[in-house]
């Protein structure tokens, strides 16, 4: 076992079942390992499951064949309960759409992954400091739809690292913004992560962002495969 992996997953296999019941293959035979402090880049057209296997990783769906080690865990082998608090502990996912609960104001938002791991006293403290970072300390009263998109989505990103994760996930995360607010949220994010020391892996269709992973991965074959070496 390497300690400096978070991730080890070999023979993976991911099918489906349509609605004609048919089965389909979407992910076969993938290997992936996933240094520790390391940025990982996923593209690869869409429908070649690039956002099944970002599933797969976040632990988000276990219905799959294969080894998957997550810090040394076998995932097969842990409870639901457990599979949970791993999530909830380590991984912070952030969504294309920025999946805010309109109802809620920007930093209940940001409080949510929080008070579900009962961290209740300090939380919102804790919220309202990562908001201030991102630069949305005047907006913390808000409800989302009240938002620009770029600030929707600075608040997903805070969300997705207020439990201070060491693995985050991004699935195409700036694919819904205009080219100049994804810049920018995607330079901060990445400064971010490299100050902070995290995990990411990220999908998306962006070539240039692709580019500034240590590993680029594409998918091809039903598997992912190094094309920077
Ligand atoms: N719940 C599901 N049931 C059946 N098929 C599914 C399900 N989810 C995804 N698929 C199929 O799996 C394939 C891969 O989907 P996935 O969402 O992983 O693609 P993707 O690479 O993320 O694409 P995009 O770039 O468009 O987001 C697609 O053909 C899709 O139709
Ligand atoms: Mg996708």
């Amino acid at each position: 076992m390497n300690n400096n992996l978070i991730i080890q997953i070999s023979d993976l296999n991911k099918n489906y079942n349509d609605d004609n019941d048919t089965n389909i293959e979407i992910i076969k035979n993938l290997n992936f390992n996933l240094k520790a402090n390391s940025k990982v880049s996923i593209i690869g057209p869409s429908g070649s499951g690039k956002t099944t296997f970002l599933n797969i990783l976040g632990l988000l769906d276990k219905e799959f064949n294969g080894n998957f080690f997550f810090k040394q865990k076998d995932i097969s082998m842990i409870t639901e309960t457990e599979t949970n608090k791993i999530r909830g502990s380590s991984i912070g996912f952030i969504h294309q759409f920025f999946h805010l609960i309109p109802e809620l104001t920007v930093i209940e938002n940001v409080m949510l992954p929080l008070l579900i791991n009962k961290h209740d006293s300090k939380s919102y403290q804790i919220s309202k400091k990562i908001l201030i970072e991102f630069g949305l300390g005047e907006r913390i009263n808000f409800k989302p739809l009240k938002l620009s998109g770029g600030e929707q989505q600075r608040v997903a990103i805070a969300r997705s690292l207020v439990n201070n994760p060491d693995l985050i996930l991004a699935d195409e995360m700036t694919g819904n913004l205009d080219e100049d607010t994804a810049n920018s949220i995607f330079s901060f994010f990445i400064n971010y992560i490299e100050q902070n020391k995290k995990t990411l892996v990220y999908v998306t269709h962006n070539k240039k962002y692709s580019l500034l992973a240590d590993e680029i991965y594409q998918f091809k074959n039903k598997k992912i495969q190094l094309i920077n070496e």
